[in-house]
């Protein structure tokens, strides 16, 4: 385990699992559909690519980025539009794939902004979901697993831009970001 971990939430395998139950869950849902899956850069690439081989169909893939953090560990609750997607989502069935949900803000920024193109249907599918650190409302469809109300980095989560490829989900050691 990396020093600067104090301990894991989430092992390999226990995402691992969690990718095979939501891929399922999807595959079922979205039987004879094509859905594209709309991945928020840059925390989801990791739960994009595992969450996406555990899919029963060939799906489409368009990527998002958003920024509401400015590096810290406390959202700033401005969000700005870093890169939009290039797919037109007009009639199609939209599948946001995040990493994680906290305040909820970059969720009810992505609505609105993806709502307005008029999709067939818009659905939300994220690993982590933080109910105790929402601000806006903001609700998931598929959801890996319910976390405390900690600062959690790996598998895509960062601190500083750091930690993002630890392959588990686990919490920082508060004299981390003390310093
Ligand atoms: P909001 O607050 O808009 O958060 O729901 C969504 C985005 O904020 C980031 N986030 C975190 N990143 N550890 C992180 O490394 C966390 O505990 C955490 N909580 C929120 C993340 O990028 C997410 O997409
Ligand atoms: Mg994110």
């Amino acid at each position: 385990m990396n020093n600067d971990i104090e301990r894991v939430l989430y092992s390999q395998d226990d995402i691992k699992a969690a990718c095979q139950r939501l891929g399922a869950d999807i595959t079922r849902d979205y039987a004879g559909k094509k859905p594209l899956f709309i991945g928020v850069l840059k925390g989801v690439i990791f739960f994009m690519t595992d969450l996406l081989r555990e899919l029963d169909f060939l799906a489409d893939i368009d990527f998002i980025d958003v920024s509401s953090y400015h590096g810290g560990t406390a959202s700033t609750g401005e969000i700005t539009l870093v890169h939009d997607i290039d797919t037109d989502i007009s009639g199609r069935d939209v599948i946001i794939v995040e990493d994680i949900l906290d305040t909820g803000r970059t969720l009810a920024y992505l609505r609105d902004r993806l709502s307005e193109r008029k999709p067939k249907s818009l659905k939300v599918c994220t690993l982590l979901d933080k109910p105790e650190g929402r601000v806006v409302e903001a609700k998931a469809d598929y959801v890996g697993f319910n976390v405390p109300n900690e600062f959690l980095v790996g598998y895509g989560l960062d601190y500083v831009e750091y930690y993002r490829n630890l392959p588990y989900v686990g919490v920082l050691k508060p004299e981390v970001y003390a310093n």
